[in-house]
């Protein structure tokens, strides 16, 4: 017999032909014991006076919500009326709650002990920024497969992922063996560019453009946000102002190509001190080095050009995957989308022609934390797009083992949030930053398994749902695979 646990779906039959969906916000943990003393069988009883009962005596709190057919929540109550049945939700009633599993929804897994699909709608998931948060090894990077996948499939989005540890685009190692990436799935849709060709090559993986990135396309303001990973100083972020203001876009070439034996000169020229601008030579010569970094070499505009017509792209960091390279080249390509997509969306309000309404963008970034810390996210362009939102059709998803230490502002700003499991009381507090219910939510969260298990909840998702993730494997590329997908031979023979 089926047992009541946290976070259960119940359906509310009322008189009036109408349900209610209802999920069991707390227990006591000795729940089993009062019904017992009641003299009731230790499942949930059956009938409906008895089902009340139970809800009233064991002050067994429900968060109900009445779904109508638009999926909007319209009531919200605690405990059935008497006359009113309750009931485990059958898999029928999931359908009805979450919709359909079709292009429309991005399918993740299914309610715990239940075995139809809870499903996320792909135009309001795309519309905000999302947040995957959980500790390490809780499945963040397989569910981020799953969702793109889905949305790929869905060919509503395109998606930018900034790929710090080359594991989205081709074949990589987990803990079952060797698992498929995006572009072997959809090898019309995906492409691959890397910094790092000859990584990408080693892996057997033949990437679509090699990313060149010119140095003139670096501001100061690229620069500014790495000053803790560079360990730069007040005074040198000032030097680089001064000189920055009187060489103008070739500031970074005039220091990194600075006579190391004639700083001091160099320094008085320009009013800074010594100190700081030699210092300042070391670390910008140390990114002038980054091979990626190529004058008069900019393919910048095919990856640009490839996201404005919808497709997928992973940029694969290879060897470059320390953070300096990472927020260094995050920041500056999403800088200039950003711009782009701001330009591209004034257009089209102006012409009011569908043809020019920009394909949204959603950008997949890891280690999220680091660019979205409270400082940093005042200055990156990932702060803004988080902050802005939906209004010129970019978003992010970011994934992040440590919500606690990004931009409250930006954490309350996320449209859907997927959590994982999370131990630190900070990360628990933060992943719930601006929602209502956080101490049911936080009690929700709490029962989860170590991984494959979420919390999903937000504009993307009718009512909050603990979701057991659908597993990432053979069976799930089979269910990618479209009858017109030319992919099929190369994955199956
Ligand atoms: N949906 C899934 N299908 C199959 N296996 C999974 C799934 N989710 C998680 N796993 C297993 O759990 C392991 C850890 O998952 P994953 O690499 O996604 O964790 P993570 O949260 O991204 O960790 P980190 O923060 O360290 O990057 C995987 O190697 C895989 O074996
Ligand atoms: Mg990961």
């Amino acid at each position: 017999m089926k047992q009541l646990r946290i976070g259960q779906l119940l359906v509310i039959e009322q008189e009036n032909g109408d349900s209610i969906y209802a999920q069991v916000e707390n227990l006591h943990t000795d729940w089993h014991k009062d019904i017992r003393e009641l003299n009731m069988p230790s499942a949930v009883p059956t009938k409906p006076a008895l089902m009340q009962k139970l809800f009233i005596e064991q002050e067994i709190l429900l968060k109900a919500v009445k779904v109508n057919r638009s999926g909007n929540l319209l009531a919200m109550r605690s405990i059935p009326l008497p006359g009113e049945a309750v009931r485990f939700a059958s898999d029928d009633d999931i359908g009805q709650i979450y919709g359909p599993k079709d292009a429309e929804h991005i399918y993740i897994g299914e309610p715990l002990e239940m075995t139809s699909p809870v499903v996320m709608n792909v135009k309001k998931f795309v519309e905000r920024s999302n947040g995957i948060f959980g500790k390490s090894g809780t499945g963040k990077s397989f569910l981020a497969r799953i969702i793109l996948s889905e949305l790929i499939r869905s060919q509503k989005v395109a998606t930018l992922i900034f790929d710090m540890h080359s594991e989205y685009g081709w074949e990589s190692m987990s803990e079952q063996g060797h698992i498929k990436g995006l572009r072997q799935l959809f090898p019309q849709q995906v492409l691959i560019f890397t910094l790092d060709e000859d990584s990408s090559k080693g892996r057997g993986v033949q990437p679509d453009h090699v990313l060149k990135i010119a140095p003139e396309m670096i501001t100061i303001d690229d620069i500014a946000i790495l000053a803790e990973e560079l360990d730069l100083s007040q005074a040198m972020l000032d030097a680089m102002e001064i000189i920055h203001k009187k060489e103008g876009k070739y500031w970074l070439r005039r220091i990194s190509t600075l006579d190391p034996m004639d700083i001091r000169t160099q320094a008085e020229f320009y009013g800074v001190v010594e100190g700081s601008l030699q210092a300042l030579y070391r670390k910008l010569n140390r990114i002038m080095s980054l091979p990626f970094l190529k004058e008069g070499e900019d393919t910048l505009s095919t990856l640009f050009m490839a996201l404005e017509s919808a497709k997928t792209i992973v940029l694969e960091f290879g060897h470059y995957n320390n953070l300096v390279s990472y927020m260094l080249v995050s920041n500056l390509i999403t800088r200039h989308l950003h711009s782009r997509y701001v330009k591209a969306t004034e257009k089209f309000i102006n012409s009011r022609n569908i043809a020019d309404k920009p394909v949204p963008l959603m950008i997949v970034v890891e280690e999220a934390h680091k660019f979205l810390q409270g400082r940093v996210a005042r200055n990156t362009t990932f702060g803004t797009i988080a902050r802005e939102m939906r209004k010129y059709s970019v978003t992010l998803l970011i994934i992040d083992q440590r919500p606690s230490s990004i931009d409250r502002e930006v954490l309350s700003q996320l449209g859907t949030r997927i959590v994982a499991m999370l131990n630190d009381p900070d990360d628990i507090d933060a992943v719930f930053t601006g929602v209502s219910d956080r101490g049911m939510l936080k009690n929700w969260l709490s029962t989860l398994d170590t991984k494959k298990q979420v919390l999903l909840l937000g504009h993307a998702i009718p009512i909050p749902t603990v979701v057991r993730v659908r597993d990432y494997n053979e069976d799930f590329y089979k269910s990618m695979i479209t009858d017109t997908d030319k992919g099929v031979k190369e994955l199956f023979g």
